[in-house]
Order: structure tokens, then sequence, then C-alpha cells
């Protein structure tokens, strides 16, 4: 019986713009889909744009326009850059629809109807000003646990504390600048806890490896909590039916999209509804697939089927989940030019395809990171694609065009050659199956440089030289170009475009079934490049570009007077102590002289700097700074440094002759 497959890709957020780290998912997603239906299976691929939630709707109103419209503006974009890349929905929605209200209606009522849902007053941070509650997100100031400033409402990028925005020092909100207060509000609550053993039964039968199985055993341990599925106006999205002023928060209705977006595709009408019933209906025998980063396993392989569950819907057949790409081993980052944006890669004139090898050659089915080297990439395109691929039909090609008016041979040379490349598809087609995509690159890489070895020892630039010898020699090339269709036909889910132009190049459809027939005596189209060298300096260039675009982007601050300047005490100060700080990674304990009777500071510069190379060292001291209590002591005062995160961090230091106690203006 045909496999009926539903898969889905995450969906990304309307207010983001296409990165390398959306597109590796969609490839993966995409080069799955494709295999499957090269192999046979009726398997549909839906996907949408994340329309809702407070970013979408500011930045709707910066750009002096509704939501709706700015939603749908991004849902073009997201739609041309994935289809620049070669990802081929059948449908590219958006949570914004009917569909959605509707299903997310009918999900929430069972809900209710059933008892999953419980109401709560909470207290949250809200901006007078901009008079909206803020999400935590949404709040900044310094860490209660060690004080590192400019830190978001829920984690510490320094100490990797998590906490409420309420336990912030110093609170601001990020739209008003203004410190935000707490008001309470009632909630609607999604009882997970109930789902518990459903769930772990649920994850037993589903695909997931053992990475994620880990993951969710931990939370397990933790304890589910309940979830706050509600959020005040003003917000962007479906207000909640009968609740004036409230409305589902955008990640309840996000993985709802997927199947709206599918809906949506299935038409109106009867017919409609009975193909949406033959996925979703309580007899349905199709198999549903969500492909998603690991950032986002809790929201699908504990939310979202629990709220099925609840809603006594049908439940995943798996979540597939990968790893996070990093550009050159670090996290991608506007400053070091390596956040590249899919239009920053096609601006570069750089192929769509070459970029769906490389993830395809990194990607397995774990949850580990990806890393995309310049160098890696650029050699693994001119060593593996037009090294070894493409090289088998170029070579080959010229031969059958001089000497065989392009005609393939009746006979290939190597039959049992042949057999062996056709032997390799299921091995080839269990890997792209478990996702193990990097395998199967290897293994087709390995068979290329098998058919290049063959052609070697064929010598057919002798062959050619010989009358007596050219049937040999048609043999020879037409064996060449037999093996290199076959490899393409293997390759085709994640070179679209080229397999398309192979398949123009042999006059002949590439099919998965039917590789074990070779092409014989047939015409076939002179040949054209199929691909070129990549080269490391456009790479290169693309980075750099992006960096220089960042450093252009700098956001400059409200303008001050100077007397609101001189109210900051700077003075020079030299550190005579260096200490480490047991419990905080990222701090140092600074025993400083200042002229005075000397101070203690704690700096978050322990990422960039050994406590040894800094004694002796002059710096620039906050001296009117108050005292700040931290767990560790209390902090008198601040030193000053450039740069962001934890290892970019560079001390300022004043020119020599500068002494301890020493105005700084
Ligand atoms: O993390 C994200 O980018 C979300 N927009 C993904 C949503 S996936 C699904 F649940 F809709
Ligand atoms: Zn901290």
């Amino acid at each position: 019986m045909t496999r009926k497959i539903l898969v889905t890709a995450a969906l990304p957020y309307a207010s983001g713009q296409i990165h390398l780290g959306n597109l590796l998912e969609q490839v993966q997603t995409d080069i799955w889909v494709r295999y499957q239906r090269l192999s046979g299976a009726d398997c549909t691929f839906v996907c949408a744009t994340d329309a809702h939630g407070t970013p979408t709707m500011l930045k709707a109103r910066e750009e002096g326009t509704s939501p709706e419209e700015y939603a749908e503006s991004c849902r073009a974009a997201h739609v041309r850059d994935f289809e620049s890349f070669g990802i081929r929905f059948d449908n590219f929605y958006t949570t914004h629809s009917p569909e959605n209200r509707e299903l997310v209606e009918r999900i929430y009522s069972r809900l209710v109807e059933r008892g999953f849902i419980r109401t709560r007053t909470i207290q949250q941070a809200y901006d007078e000003e901009a008079g909206m509650f803020l999400p935590d997100r949404y709040v900044r100031g310094e860490c209660p646990s060690c004080g590192a400033e400019d830190q978001y409402g829920d984690s510490c990028s320094a100490c990797g504390a998590t906490y409420a925005p309420s336990e912030l020092v110093n609170p601001r909100s990020i739209l008003s600048g203004r410190p935000p207060v707490t008001r309470e509000s009632e909630h609607k609550f999604f009882k997970l806890g109930e789902f518990e053993s459903l769930l772990k039964t649920w994850m037993q039968a589903s695909n997931l490896d053992r990475g994620a199985r880990n993951k969710l055993a931990e939370w397990f341990k933790e304890g589910l909590k309940d979830w706050d599925i509600t959020r005040d106006e003003p917000y962007f999205g479906f207000e909640v039916p009968g609740e004036k002023g409230k409305y589902f928060y955008v990640w309840l209705d996000a993985p709802v999209g997927y199947m709206a977006s599918f809906r949506n595709l299935c038409g109106s009408g009867e017919d409609g509804e009975s193909r949406f019933e033959r996925y979703f209906g309580p007899d349905s025998d199709a198999e549903l697939y969500h492909f998603i980063g690991k950032d986002i396993l809790y929201f699908h392989a504990l939310f979202w089927p629990a709220v099925l569950l609840g809603a006594g819907m049908r439940t995943p057949s798996g979540v597939c989940v990968h790893g996070f790409l990093t550009v050159d081993g670090q996290k991608m980052s506007k400053s070091r030019g390596t956040f590249i944006t899919a239009a920053d890669y096609l601006a570069a004139g750089l192929d769509p395809e070459y970029l769906r090898y490389y993830f395809a050659a990194k990607l397995g089915p774990g949850l580990d990171d990806i890393d995309l080297q310049l160098e890696d990439f650029a050699a693994r395109i001119n060593s593996d694609l037009v090294g070894k691929l493409v090289n088998i039909a170029s070579r080959c090609a010229s031969f059958v065009q001089r000497g065989f008016d392009n005609r393939l041979g009746p006979r290939l040379h190597d039959p049992a050659l042949y057999e062996e490349f056709v032997a390799q598809r299921e091995q080839i087609g269990e890997h792209y199956e478990s996702r193990s995509y990097g395998k199967a690159m290897r293994a087709i890489m390995a068979l290329a440089d098998r058919a290049n070895v063959w052609i070697n020892e064929q010598k057919p630039w002798e062959l050619a030289k010989d009358p007596d010898r050219q049937d040999e020699l048609q043999a020879v090339v037409t064996q060449g170009i037999n093996l290199f269709r076959v490899l393409m036909t293997y390759i085709a889910p994640v070179l679209p475009d080229i397999s398309s132009k192979a398949e123009a190049f042999l006059r002949s459809g590439l099919n998965w079934k039917e590789v074990d027939e070779p092409l014989l005596d047939e015409s076939i189209a002179k040949f054209k490049p199929l691909a070129g060298r990549i080269s490391l300096k456009t790479l290169k260039a693309l980075v750099e570009t992006n960096r220089g675009q960042a450093a252009a982007e700098v956001k400059h601050s409200e303008p001050i007077d100077i007397d609101e300047f001189l109210r900051t005490e700077l003075r020079v100060a030299k550190i005579v102590k260096a200490e480490r700080v047991a419990g905080a990674n990222r701090l140092l304990r600074l025993t400083l002289e200042d002229g005075g009777k000397g101070r203690t500071v704690f700096a978050g510069i322990a990422g960039a700097y050994a406590p040894s190379i800094l004694v002796g060292r002059k710096v620039v001291l906050v001296a009117n700074l108050k005292p700040r209590k931290m767990r560790f002591g209390v902090s008198e005062g601040m030193v000053l440094a450039a740069g962001e995160g934890e290892s970019r961090v560079f001390l300022l230091s004043p020119d020599e002759g500068a002494e301890p106690g020493m105005r700084v203006r």
C-alpha cells in the first residue's frame, strides 16, 4: 500500500528574515520529502508563516501598517526565499487564516469541555507608557545573580541563571525605557501535568531519537507544569471566544497552523473535508512528521501532543529534531558577519544547490549542531560535486558527442560494475529514510570515486585513437554516462536543479525504481556544464560585506547633555588582585587601587581574561556607582570594557603615565 505522509517544517516567524538556520531545516525536510516522493510515497509538505505575537504587532506599528498586511508581506518574502532554495511545498500558508482560527477554537472548546483548562491570576510586568503587558524578553536589567548588565527578563547570558523578570535589578521596559510596574491579569492555563502518562506512551511509539528522549526524560523528572495559553490585549492573534481582550498565545496557534495549512490545501466542500479527515480524523492511516530544531522540542513533544490528546485528536507519528547551525564553529552573529540571510547568499551569486549539498553532507538524524565551515564548504563543492560527480559526465560526453553523434551504445562495457552501483540503492534509500544524509552522500561519493577510477583504467582517450576499437570506446563511455545517471538519481533529492539539468542532458527522467534499467541505444543532448567551482574568496567576501553592514547599522542612543554625562565619575584604577568567583563562571573579583582607600569590583570578564594577566593593568572605573550587593559580595563600581557577549570583551585602559585616582572625562 502506498504510504500517505504529511510533513511539516517549523513555521518561520513573520518578523524574521529567512537565514541559513531556517534553510538548514527546510532543506533537511525538503530532501526527505523529495526522497519519499521519488520512492513512490504519497508525501505532502506544508508550512506557513508564524504570523502572530507581540513582535509582529510592534514591527507593523513601526512600519505604519496593519499586522495583517505586515504578516502577509513577510509571507511573500518567505515564499520567495524558500523557492529560491528549491524547497517545494504543497502549501505555504499563514497562521492568521480562517482555517486556523476555526481549528484553534475547536481545539480550545474541546479542552474546556473536558476540563483541561483552568483560570489563574498572574502578576506580570506592565509598561504604563506603552500601555501593555511585557513579554519576558521585553524587560531588561541587571542579573539578580551575578549583576551582569542588560540581561533579558528570563535568563542571564553571563552566568546562565534563570529567573522571573520581576527579579531583575533596575529593570526597564525595552519599549519605553521605563521601569515596569507589576499588574495582575487573569489567564487561561492548559493542564499539561494531566498528560504525563499519555505523553510517555506517545513518546515510546514515536520516532524520537535518543537525544530527544533524554531531554524529555529530564522534563518529566522536573515535572510538567501548567501552560499559560493566553495573552492580554494589545496582541496580534485570535481573540479567545467569550473572553474580551484576551488572545490565544502565539505558541498555541502556531502548531495548529500546520493543520490549518493542510486544511487549506485540501480545499473547500465535502471533498476537502473528507481529504482532511483522512489525515486528521480518528481513522487516519496517514503518517505525520514535524521537522524542528532542538530549541522548540518542548513545544512539539510535550505541549503539542498533549493539546491534541486533550482535544481527542490524532498525535504526530514523529518529531524529527535537528541541532543548531553554527558558522565557523560559532553561533551566527551579525557583528561577525556570519548571520547570513537567504537573500545575502543569493546576492553573492552563490548557487543554492551547493548549500543543499553541504547541509546534506553534514546532516544526521541526531541533535548535534551542524557547522558551516567556509573552507570546508568550498572544498567539498569543488572536490565532490564538481570534481567527482559532474566530472563523470563531462569526461564521457565529449567522446559520445565527437565519435557517436551523441548516441549511447547498445551495451555496457562492464555490466557487473553497473550492478554494483544499482545494488546500493536500497542502502542509500535507508539512509535518506532515517535522515542519515551524511552517510548517503558518502556512499554516493565513494561510488563516484569508483566510476572515475574505472574510467581512468579504461583510458577512453587512447581507445579514441584506435579505429578498430570504436565499439569498445562507445561501450565504455556509455557505461560512464550510465553510472552518472545512477548517481544523479541517488542524489536527486538533494540537488533538484542539477538533476533536472542532468535529465535534460540524458533526455530521460531520473527514476529511483528504474535505475536497474540502463539507458542504451538512445540519443542524448549536447553536454552543458552542470556545476561550476565555487571560490573561497566569494564566501569570505560575503561574510565581510555582512560584517560591514552590521557595523553601519549600529544604533546610537538619545543625546544627553554634558552635565548628565559629568555626573558619571570616571577614574583611573589599577588592578592589584584578580580572582575567579566560585559559582559564577563569568565573573572575576577585582581588587582595585583607586587613589583612595581601594575597592572591590565584580566584572563579567572571566570569559575573556585569565586573572593572572590582569594584575598591574590600569583600567577605567565608574567610581560613583552605588555599591551593589551580589550573591558573592558587594561590587563597588564597575570597570569599562568594549564588546559584546562573553568572550569578545575588551577592557579600556589609559595610556602610559595615568595614575590611579586620576579623573577621566
Ligand atoms: O521558533 C520559531 O521560529 C517558531 N516560529 C516555530 C513555530 S513552529 C510551529 F509550532 F508552528
Ligand atoms: Zn548573571
